[in-house]
């Protein structure tokens, strides 16, 4: 769970290009189908990438971190933003596409935890529905008792991260230090711990197919860590992979 404060995540992640982001998603949502008109962002942190695709679509979002949701509420002010767990969730609505990006699906830890999140976006899939996810580090990709740091400056406001990251059997886990100096507070000191489950692709595409859903297709080159798709099966189709 993120301590950090959302004008603090935004500056640590001042160097992501959310708007190129949000335009290769909606390219890739109008060539699968033009007619997809509503998104819920499963795990939308402070909706950097729905002020962007709120010029396209009706969006809306969902994550556990209410400061989170504070802001994405004023970047997309049209959406309706819930505090929830992607793993066990009930809204009153339906989506044409469903979204989980920048590794969130990570947090779900399990393989049980990562097939009742993607049961939960299948269950607010319309009929012509589609899920993105853009997934976390695989296994093998993960290097273990590794330290790294990246920082981050913006009208003189300065975030600094170094991480710690060692591995737990098919969790990582990563401790933050974060530095974070302004010349009105001076300098504070931030420590959080985060516990994200190792996937595979096969994984993926298992939980995505046990979820219910069809049409499995990942493509390497969609976003950070690549990007999945999968869609809701034609009425009376059963859920099997292909692609
Ligand atoms: C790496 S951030 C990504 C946020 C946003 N999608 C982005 O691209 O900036 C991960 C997000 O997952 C959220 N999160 C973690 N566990 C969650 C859960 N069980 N249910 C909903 N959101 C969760 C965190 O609060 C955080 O906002």
């Amino acid at each position: 769970m993120y301590k950090l404060s959302a004008h603090d995540y935004d500056l640590l992640y001042s160097q992501k290009d959310y708007e190129r982001e949000a335009h290769t998603l909606r390219e890739r949502l109008w060539r699968i189908d033009a007619g997809l008109h509503s998104i819920l962002d499963v795990a939308c942190g402070t909706g950097a990438h729905d002020e962007i695709l709120c010029q396209y679509y009706e969006v809306d979002g969902l994550d556990l971190h209410a400061p989170f949701l504070e802001c994405a509420r004023l970047r997309n002010p049209g959406g309706t933003y819930h505090e929830a767990d992607m793993c066990d969730f009930r809204l009153d609505r339906m989506y044409d596409a469903i979204l989980c990006l920048f590794g969130s699906i990570g947090y779900t830890q399990t393989y049980g935890h990562l097939v009742a999140a993607l049961r939960c976006c299948r269950d607010h899939l319309t009929q012509r529905g589609v899920v993105i996810v853009e997934p976390w580090v695989e296994p093998e990709r993960w290097q273990s008792d590794h330290v790294w740091q990246t920082h981050s400056e913006r009208e003189g406001v300065h975030i600094t991260r170094m991480t710690h990251g060692h591995r737990m059997g098919g969790i990582c886990a990563m401790d933050f230090y974060y530095l974070i100096g302004s010349p009105a507070a001076g300098i504070i000191h931030q420590q959080e711990r985060h516990e994200l489950g190792l996937f595979t692709k096969e994984h993926i595409r298992q939980a995505l197919i046990e979820a219910g859903l069809t049409h499995v297709d990942y493509d390497a080159d969609g976003l950070g860590h690549g990007l999945y798709t999968a869609r809701v099966p034609e009425s009376g189709t059963a859920g099997t992979g292909s692609g």
